[in-house]
């Protein structure tokens, strides 16, 4: 077990679960859900975005495939006080929220291109692996994501260089998306956190 530090409060982050990082923070610094919205974040992890959206006063379903990332997750949302804000889902990517429409969906989705020969595949393992060109996991919630926004809805998640994040723009304004990008370098990568919403509106 590993405690770490956002904006000075803590979060507990469970063996098997994935620690906060670069992406994390990405997307906490820049999260937008506001007071009464109905929030979606996939993949919460530790819970650190869903308890922040649900801080801010949003109603918040919060899905992971690992069972002992939601047993962390719920376990700091009751430290913080917003467990009954929170609503806890196991499942793949939308198969927990079929048919449910919600105002902003977040997501810090697995990109890292690995070959099936060399993928482990482990509860952790899942968090980052995400097939030869690191899209297996973005492409499927492209694809799905315009059923599951309000007319007003948006989307809020990170994509990094490594998995060719000019091919997701495309994607998003192919499905009659607007989006914004904000990038920040790293290292050995660029990470982009894209903001995307009907076009219409
Ligand atoms: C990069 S981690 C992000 C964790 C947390 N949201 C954060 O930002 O710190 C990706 C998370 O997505 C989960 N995940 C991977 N594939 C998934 C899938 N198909 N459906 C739902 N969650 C998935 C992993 O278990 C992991 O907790």
């Amino acid at each position: 077990m590993v405690v770490m530090y956002y904006k000075e409060k803590a979060f507990k982050v469970a063996e098997n679960v994935y620690e906060p990082a670069e992406d994390t923070f990405l997307l906490a610094d820049n999260l937008g859900a506001r007071k009464g919205e109905r929030v979606l974040e996939f993949g919460t992890g530790c819970g650190l975005l869903a308890i922040l959206a649900a801080r801010a006063g949003a109603q918040v379903v919060a899905t992971d495939i690992n069972p002992a990332a939601l047993e962390c997750a719920r376990a700091n949302a009751v430290t913080h006080g917003v467990a009954d804000n929170i609503d806890f889902r196991l499942g793949d990517l939308f198969e927990p929220v079929a048919g449910e429409r919600f105002d902003l969906v977040i997501f810090n989705p697995p990109y890292l291109p690995v070959e099936p020969d060399e993928a482990l595949n482990g509860p952790l393992d899942r968090a980052w692996e995400a097939g030869p060109d690191g899209r297996v996991i973005i492409d499927r919630f492209l694809r799905e994501l315009p059923n599951y926004l309000t007319p007003n809805g948006r989307a809020l998640f990170v994509q990094s260089s490594l998995a060719n994040i000019s091919k997701t723009i495309q994607m998003l304004k192919t499905n009659g998306f607007h989006v914004n990008t904000l990038r920040k370098k790293l290292s050995f990568e660029e990470l982009c956190l894209l903001r995307c919403f009907i076009a219409s509106k």
